[in-house]
């Protein structure tokens, strides 16, 4: 019974030994590492890259205030970059960059039929500022508010349009963004985040102008890097 219970023992103390060695080390180390590696704070710049895809959430005026007689913007996806400046722990400043977009522009309600009769090139660039809940912790999460202004350019017309002048007005509006940080090690981090922006533009074309809301949601993935 004896030999039994010093068998026990010695054995959780062989145990407790091994945990020790790391343990010891690793205290050992943390001088080193005077703050957890994924902890972010004020004075940082956060870099994020990667793709965005923008998805319409479109209405259509009435092209020359006929019913029915409206157009339709399709989805792109391209290359975005943001920056952000933390202000403190918590609050930061970004501005959103991306490659541009490109948009095919069909006929919609009673023009549906014609198909594509154009297309746009546009620049979304946006300004946020943003609440990070969890600076300190491996993934955080983020909201985040403001203004964005979007450049249409390059448009171009085919099928029924084709040969005459078609025209995009350029939009500010508010945007809206929610996102998460999830970190990798290092001063690396993945991202996911989605961003709301009122967009509406007005459509100049051979058939009358007409107020398109574009208001899109923009998806984003991608890697970023603390600075
Ligand atoms: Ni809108």
């Amino acid at each position: 019974k004896g030999i039994c219970q010093n068998k026990n023992f010695s054995g959780v103390k062989y145990m407790k030994r091994s945990i020790q060695l790391p343990l010891a080390l690793a205290i050992a180390a943390l001088p080193c590492v005077s703050a957890p590696v994924f902890a972010q704070s004020a004075g940082d710049f956060l870099v994020r890259g990667g793709l965005g895809h923008v998805s319409p959430n479109e209405k259509s005026g009435d092209l020359g205030g006929v019913p029915g007689n409206q157009v339709s913007v399709g989805n792109d996806s391209s290359l975005a970059l943001t920056l952000a400046y933390l202000l403190s722990d918590n609050v930061g400043v970004e501005l959103v960059g991306a490659l541009p977009f490109k948009h095919d522009i069909s006929g919609a309600g009673n023009l549906a039929a014609a198909g594509k009769v154009g297309s746009t090139k546009h620049l979304p660039p946006t300004v946020l500022a943003q609440y990070y809940f969890n600076p300190k912790g491996a993934v955080r999460p983020y909201v985040g508010a403001g203004i964005n202004f979007t450049w249409f350019f390059g448009e171009k017309t085919t099928g029924a349009l084709a040969g005459t002048d078609l025209k995009l007005g350029n939009s500010w509006g508010l945007a809206g963004e929610a996102g998460v940080d999830i970190d990798l090690g290092g001063d690396w981090f993945a991202n996911a985040s989605v961003w709301y922006m009122d967009i509406d533009t007005k459509a100049r074309t051979a058939l009358g102008d007409a107020t398109v809301q574009i208001d899109p949601w923009v998806g984003f993935i991608g890697l970023g890097h603390r600075f």
